[in-house]
């Protein structure tokens, strides 16, 4: 496998986001601790926010720990709009304001289409089209009234633009996301609110692996294969883009979607990528028979 060592290093300088207060839906497992962790030591303040309050409590105690930093953990579901209120509130109690909100929170699970009732449907859609809309909608009010220059990252996928099959409802649901994005960084940028989005290939975690590469899945369907890069990504290294994207480096950055995914979807993409498997005497033959003709 090839790998870049380089990429496990924090990028950013240590107070990069110092006196900023980060909300993270979905921030107690995943990419979203990944990234959390980081702003945290970059000197944020950090919410977490998902379902399950056990599992918030138990990352913010490592993060505490690990840092030293300020973490706060609330527990709400993206779907309901009056929980998100609730987030914010204790967030601002907490911290006297939020600058950023990271939407990280998904649900997905794959399966033929036809298979889906409309609820598997709808659940897949509401946590991340809706919640991602809760969340963007009541920080936007906030923000406006305010007169605070918010920051909204949201994290999407690169089928969010390619379309999948077997993961539709979050093909969908992706895809509001990104169109979200580039609508609110203009009608929001006026209002000095960035909005951006990043769109990661394949970042190992047990959430999304359980559900889309369950039991021998993960072995015979290697997503390594699918990179050119042949590795899959680091968390580290979604984390530094994320913090770039949230911090006021990124100022001029509004309404873009950044793809890191090792080339993962253009491999996908190009016509003639699959020539890959043609050896070096095949090349030889090949050359023999079509060069002059
Ligand atoms: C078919 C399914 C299903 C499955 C659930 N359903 N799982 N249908 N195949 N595997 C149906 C149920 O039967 C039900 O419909 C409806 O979906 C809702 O299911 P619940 O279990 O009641 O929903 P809920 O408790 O809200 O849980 C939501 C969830 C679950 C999405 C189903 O997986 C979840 O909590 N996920 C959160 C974490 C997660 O998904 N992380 C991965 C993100 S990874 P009926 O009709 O029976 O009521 C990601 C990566 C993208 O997005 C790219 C990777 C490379
Ligand atoms: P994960 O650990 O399963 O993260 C999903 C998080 O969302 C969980 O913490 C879950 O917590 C939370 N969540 C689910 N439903 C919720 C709801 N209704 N309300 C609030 N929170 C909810 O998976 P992950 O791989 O880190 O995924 C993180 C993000 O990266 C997702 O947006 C995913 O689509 C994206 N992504 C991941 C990959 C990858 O390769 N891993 C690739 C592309 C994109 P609770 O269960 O406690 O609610």
């Amino acid at each position: 496998m090839l790998n870049n060592p380089g990429a496990m290093e924090g990028m950013l300088k240590s107070d990069a986001l110092k006196g900023k207060t980060i909300i993270i839906t979905g921030g107690g497992t995943g990419l979203g601790k990944a990234m959390g962790s980081y702003f945290l030591k970059l000197g944020a303040n950090l919410v977490i926010t998902s379902r399950k309050l056990d599992v918030l409590q138990r990352t913010a105690d490592e993060m505490k720990a690990e840092t030293g930093g300020e973490v706060l953990a609330v527990a709400c579901d993206v779907r309901k709009y009056e929980e998100v209120e609730n987030v914010l509130k204790q967030s601002i109690e907490a911290f006297g304001r939020v600058d950023v909100l990271l939407n990280n929170a998904a649900g997905n699970f794959i399966s033929p289409t036809e298979r889906l009732s409309a609820n598997a449907f709808s659940s897949v859609i509401d946590i991340v089209l809706k919640g991602s809309v809760n969340c963007s909608l009541a920080l936007g009010k906030y923000w406006i009234a305010e007169n605070i220059p918010g920051n909204i990252l949201n994290i999407v996928t690169t089928y969010a633009f390619t379309g999948s099959a077997y993961v539709v409802p979050s093909a969908c649901a992706k895809g509001g996301v990104l169109a979200m994005t580039r609508s609110l960084a203009v009608e929001w940028g006026r209002r000095g609110i960035r909005t951006n989005a990043i769109a990661p290939g394949p970042f190992p975690t047990k959430g999304a692996w359980e559900r889309l590469l369950p039991g021998d899945m993960a072995q015979k369907f290697d997503f390594r294969n699918r990179v050119p890069l042949k590795r899959v990504g680091e968390h580290q290294e979604l984390a530094n883009l994320a913090a770039f994207l949230v911090s006021d480096f990124s100022r001029y950055i509004n309404g873009e979607v950044i793809t890191i995914d090792g080339g993962e979807w253009l491999q996908g993409a190009g016509q003639f990528n699959a020539l890959e498997m043609v050896s070096p005497e095949m090349w030889d033959a090949i050359e023999k028979n079509t060069k002059g003709k």
